[in-house]
């Protein structure tokens, strides 16, 4: 007896521990479920969490797009704005010359024009690049009238074809062409009495009262021209030689543009040339010439984006034209003028002699001459292609500038 309790204690024992380990079997087992099905959710949320994360790369990729597609629909939107409002203002200006009827344009003769020529060297208005500019009295009326060096044109023929674009261009930035003499290689322009643009930037009484109102109305009528130009049907019309000396000012004060489209006439300098044959930049034009055109031949509507870049800088500044581009990069380098606040923008304006010293220069402008030397260089880039837009980027700028002049 006394030996079989031991055993039952023992069996019992046995028992319980067999019963304690399938306990903890299924335990196990659920322990294990629970991991397995853990590790499931795990899987499926991480699964979930990549689908999301595609998701929202695939909504990002697509906002790009739109952004992308937006911008350039802006960009449209900004041209067609630029066109409507410079094509409205010649709309208006037509019709005052219409009614004004002295506008026709009159093929003149051999010898009329010899006999206009003045010897009085006071009626010798310069001596340009294409040859020399007279005021002249033809047909009862002053004219500019410009002989053109004959040594450098292809020939008769194609000197009317020419003529006969340009004498359709009308435009109030635009210098009219009034005649031609397809013998003598002449052309007359409307006379304009005030100067140029060179004069408003060298001539020290005339810089005296070159306000930056006058400056800013300049650099839109400039535009207006460029634009109404590079828009020519059936082809655009590159002005080719935008310069201050090329640039006028009529009997009220008007703006205009000279000389456009000639250069495409020259034997040396059309729009086809090999590079090779480039023999010449017209005097005086070095610095605003396009460095693409004068190493590639090729002339387009971005070279006179390149000009008016080196302008508007000279606007600003006051300052030669040579080497100007540089000059205020290197003075710009580490400055982030467009970031700071008025204040600090005259300031460093002030220290760094950036202004012309002639400009008075408003509190209320100087964002507007910041905003003119940014556009500027982003203009005079060497590379056409980092050029700005001219009606969608450049006009809108300016004529913004337009607008806070008049508030
Ligand atoms: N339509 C014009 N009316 C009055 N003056 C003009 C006209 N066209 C040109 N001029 C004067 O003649 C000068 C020489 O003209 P141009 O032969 O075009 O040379 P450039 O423009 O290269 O200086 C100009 O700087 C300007 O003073
Ligand atoms: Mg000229």
């Amino acid at each position: 007896m006394a030996s079989r309790l031991p055993l039952a204690g023992q069996l019992k024992e046995k028992e319980e521990h067999e019963k304690t380990r399938t306990e903890l079997e299924v335990k196990e087992k659920q322990l294990e479920e629970e991991r397995q099905n853990h590790t499931l959710t795990v899987q499926r949320h991480g699964e979930e969490l990549e689908r999301q994360s595609r998701e929202l790369e695939r909504q990002r990729e697509e906002l790009e797009r739109q952004g992308r597609e937006l911008k350039i629909k802006d960009g449209k939107l900004n041209r067609m704005k630029t066109l409507t409002i410079v094509y409205e203002k010649f709309r208006q200006w037509i019709e005052d010359e219409a009614s004004n009827s002295s506008s026709g344009f009159t093929e003149f003769n051999h010898s009329e024009v010899d006999d206009s020529i003045p010897k009085d060297q006071k009626y010798h208005l310069g001596k340009g690049s294409y040859g020399i500019v007279y005021k002249a009295e033809l047909r009862g009326k002053t004219v500019a009238m410009k002989i053109l060096d004959k040594s450098s044109w292809q020939g008769e023929r194609e000197f009317k074809q020419e003529v006969g674009i340009l004498k359709r261009i009308r435009h109030p930035n635009l210098v009219i062409l009034l005649g031609a003499c397809s013998e003598k290689f002449a052309l007359m322009y409307e006379f304009l009495p005030s100067g140029t643009l060179e004069d408003c930037l060298s001539k020290e009484e005339r810089k005296e009262s070159f306000s930056w109102e006058e400056r800013v109305r300049v650099a839109t009528s400039i535009c207006s021209g460029l634009v109404f130009l590079h828009n020519t049907k059936p082809n655009p019309i590159a002005h080719g030689d935008l310069k201050p000396s090329n640039i006028l000012f009529d009997a009220e004060n008007v703006c205009k543009l000279s000389d456009f489209g000639i250069s495409r006439l020259l034997q040396h300098s059309t729009d086809t040339v090999i590079p090779n044959h480039i023999t010449e930049v017209p005097k005086g034009s070095g610095p605003y010439m396009d460095p693409e055109f004068l190493s590639t031949g090729k002339l387009t509507p971005q070279s006179d984006v390149f000009a008016l870049g080196i302008i508007l800088l000279q606007l600003v500044t006051g300052q030669s034209a040579t080497g100007l581009r540089k000059h205020m990069v290197d003075k710009l380098e580490r400055q982030n003028l467009g970031k700071m606040d008025t204040r600090r923008q005259k300031m460093i304006l002030e220290k760094l002699q950036i202004l012309d010293d002639k400009l008075k220069l408003d509190d209320k402008f100087i964002q507007d001459a910041v905003r003119m030397l940014s556009l500027g260089l982003r203009c005079s880039y060497n590379e056409r292609k980092r050029r700005p837009n001219l009606e969608a980027e450049v006009w809108p700028e300016i004529e913004s500038m337009n607008k806070s002049e008049c508030l």
